[in-house]
């Protein structure tokens, strides 16, 4: 579908004006991208406020008041609003950009998407480790001939419950808003990297436990994968109380000639690799963003992106679809660990496009 370019300055409203808002709006003036700041809403007016003070935007008296008044709005509300905030943002033609995850469920995403789809919109997921240039890198490594098939992968997540700390949040304790734990909330991240580094998931088996006892709010995930392409790997995600160790990934990636490890900074590495023929390389920091800025569509900034894309009247990357795919393998996950580890196939999600 042909999107319709839209005249520079793209006037930008948020809906939500916590944590992950805020993160988008300093983003955003990092980016210099043309934006001109409209509305704000949050049910939490002194969030809203100060969110207005810092970004320049307008406090509006309803979610209805900001899409009404921009081009393209930000839905950076606690999870069981997105869907509903999506489909009247798509209704008035507004372009969105959706935090993650999309919904409860694949098929809550899935309408999400195609709502957006059809509306003829720009659509943006904020699966932000897709431009981080440590995965880039990562990507290109294993691509390399010389590196041979990625046999397996080993991917553990871990950050203390983000109920406390920086966090400073209390629905992601309440299943209602926030829908499930670890792996929705936080590892949705981790599953749509895998995705990305190694390919689609067919099989999986996994258990989930819930040591803190918030009610639907699993605090550890595990999951066996094998992958379409005949790769193995494994998935382990947790939540604890250690505020020592702030949110920290390890990614191990055995290649049949390479051995990959990203680690410390999510964006800025270092990724580490060894080859079979004992030379070894390490790259973090502006050494590391140098050398994936040829591999990049402009630049690693998600927010710079989307702005882009609606000004150029084109999809943006990662859309909302994206998002869907790792939705299924979420799912999967949810569903193998509810009956005790059964190892189930994924199922395909029906991304039938609307033309
Ligand atoms: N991409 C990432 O890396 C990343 C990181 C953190 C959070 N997130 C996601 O962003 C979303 C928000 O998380 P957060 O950390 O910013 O939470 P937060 O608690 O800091 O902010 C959420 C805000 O949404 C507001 N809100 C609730 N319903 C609303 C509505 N109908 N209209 C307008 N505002 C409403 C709340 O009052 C609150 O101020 C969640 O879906 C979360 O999963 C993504």
């Amino acid at each position: 579908m042909t999107l319709t370019p839209t005249t520079a300055p793209v006037r930008v409203g948020f809906l939500g004006a916590g944590l992950i808002a805020t993160y988008h709006s300093k983003s955003l003036r990092r980016s210099g991208a043309a934006v001109s700041r409209a509305g704000v809403y949050d049910p939490h007016a002194e969030r809203a406020a100060a969110f207005a003070a810092a970004s320049g935007h307008t406090v509006y008296p309803s979610e209805d008041a900001v899409i009404a008044d921009c081009d393209a709005v930000y839905i950076c509300t606690w999870t069981n609003e997105h869907a509903r905030l999506l489909a009247k943002a798509v209704a008035a033609g507004r372009h969105v950009f959706c935090e993650k995850p999309l919904a409860f469920t694949t098929a809550e995403a899935l309408q999400m998407a195609q709502a957006a789809q059809a509306a003829g919109v720009t659509h943006q997921v904020g699966l932000v480790l897709r431009r981080s240039p440590a995965y880039l890198w990562a990507k290109h490594l294993i691509d390399e001939p010389a590196a041979g098939r990625v046999m397996t992968v080993v991917f553990r997540d871990d950050q203390f419950i983000p109920i406390q700390g920086h966090y400073a949040s209390t629905w992601r304790a309440d299943r209602s808003l926030v829908g499930a734990g670890t792996l929705l909330e936080h590892s949705i991240h981790d599953v749509d990297m895998l995705r990305y580094l190694v390919g689609d998931v067919r099989r999986l088996s996994a258990h989930t436990e819930n040591f803190h006892g918030h009610d639907g709010i699993e605090d550890v995930a595990t999951a066996l994968l094998r992958f379409a392409d005949g790769a193995t790997g494994t998935l382990t995600s947790v939540w604890h109380d250690n505020l020592a160790r702030p949110s920290l990934r390890r990614v191990e990636v055995f290649c049949e000639r390479r051995h990959i490890v990203i680690e410390g900074d999510d964006w800025f590495g270092p990724v580490t690799w060894t080859d079979a023929d004992g030379t070894a390389g390490s790259l973090a920091d502006d050494a590391l963003a140098a050398a994936v800025a040829p591999m990049r569509d402009g630049s690693d900034n998600p927010d710079g992106e989307f702005i882009r894309a609606i000004v150029e009247g084109r999809a943006a990357t990662p859309d909302l679809f994206t998002a869907v795919e790792a939705h299924r393998i979420v799912d999967a996950i949810y569903a193998s660990a509810a009956a005790d580890g059964r190892a189930l196939d994924v199922p395909a999600a029906d991304l039938t496009t609307v033309t």
